[in-house]
């Protein structure tokens, strides 16, 4: 059985004062699965997010939504948490929720719905500025599943969480594939995407060094991380450290 594509882009670049931050990037994301987006700081995973997620415009290069040209309609079907959650302190959960409820038009009901998805209905009217960063990182996720996703773009959604928070929410994103809900997610740590990706795309300074499934063998993606990173370093670091 061929496997079905959500989102593919094709040598998608951007540039930056004639640096390509993205290099020609042809991932292929597959319906229903977990898809970890792994690099170093500056490899180039939030740009590539934010082309996706429609806030950056890339230099060249395609993105085809379920094979078809990605059109600002195929953000109805695609939620994304970049960068830190836009939030109201002053506001409770349900507040924060019901404000983009109301914005995008959509019934009230589904603010209960997305609070029991992420685990977070019993913070009553606790405010927003007063939660923990973990709980920071769920309602931000909340927001992003107001809309009833297909797609769920998730930028390095564990950063600054304990170990506890780490586990709890990989929880979460491992159970949204189950309910339909595709999720591409950036992390710079190893061990993070390991655990939690079914599939995985390795960038280097903007070049989309391995993309596969993800590798079974203990030590495996750190081998091959390790193999994009010398195969990509700048002439100057000399490859091999
Ligand atoms: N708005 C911008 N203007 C200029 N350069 C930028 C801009 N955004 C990103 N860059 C550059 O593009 C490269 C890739 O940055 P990007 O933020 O995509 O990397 P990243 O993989 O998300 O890194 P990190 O792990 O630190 O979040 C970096 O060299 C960065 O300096
Ligand atoms: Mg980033």
């Amino acid at each position: 059985m061929q496997t079905k594509m959500i989102l593919t882009t094709d040598h998608l670049t951007k540039t930056y004062r004639g640096q390509n931050a993205v290099d020609k990037l042809s991932l292929a994301i597959p319906q229903h699965t977990v898809y970890g987006l792994l690099g170093a700081n500056g490899a180039g995973k939030s740009t590539t997010l934010k082309m996706i997620a429609g806030v950056v415009r890339p230099t060249s290069g395609k993105i085809y939504y379920h094979g078809a040209p990605w059109q600002r309609s195929a953000m109805a079907e695609i939620g994304a948490l970049i960068e830190n959650p836009p939030l109201y302190g002053n506001l409770s959960a349900n507040e924060n929720l019901l404000v983009r409820t109301t914005a995008l038009g959509l019934p009230r009901a589904r603010v209960a719905e997305v609070l029991q998805q992420v685990g977070l209905t019993d913070t009553g009217n606790k405010k927003a500025k007063q939660f923990s960063l973990g709980m920071k990182q769920r309602l931000g996720i909340a927001l992003a599943l107001l809309g009833s996703p297909k797609l769920l773009i998730l930028d390095e959604p564990t950063n600054g969480l304990d170990p506890l928070g780490i586990q709890s929410l990989r929880g979460l994103i491992r159970s949204l594939p189950t309910q339909g809900i595709t999720v591409i997610l950036s992390s710079h740590i190893l061990s993070e995407v390991e655990q939690t990706a079914d599939e995985v795309g390795i960038l280097a300074h903007g070049k989309l060094g391995y993309q596969g499934e993800m590798p079974q063998e203990t030590g495996a993606l750190e081998q091959l991380f390790l193999q994009v990173a010398q195969a990509h370093a700048p002439k100057s670091e000399g490859g091999v450290r």
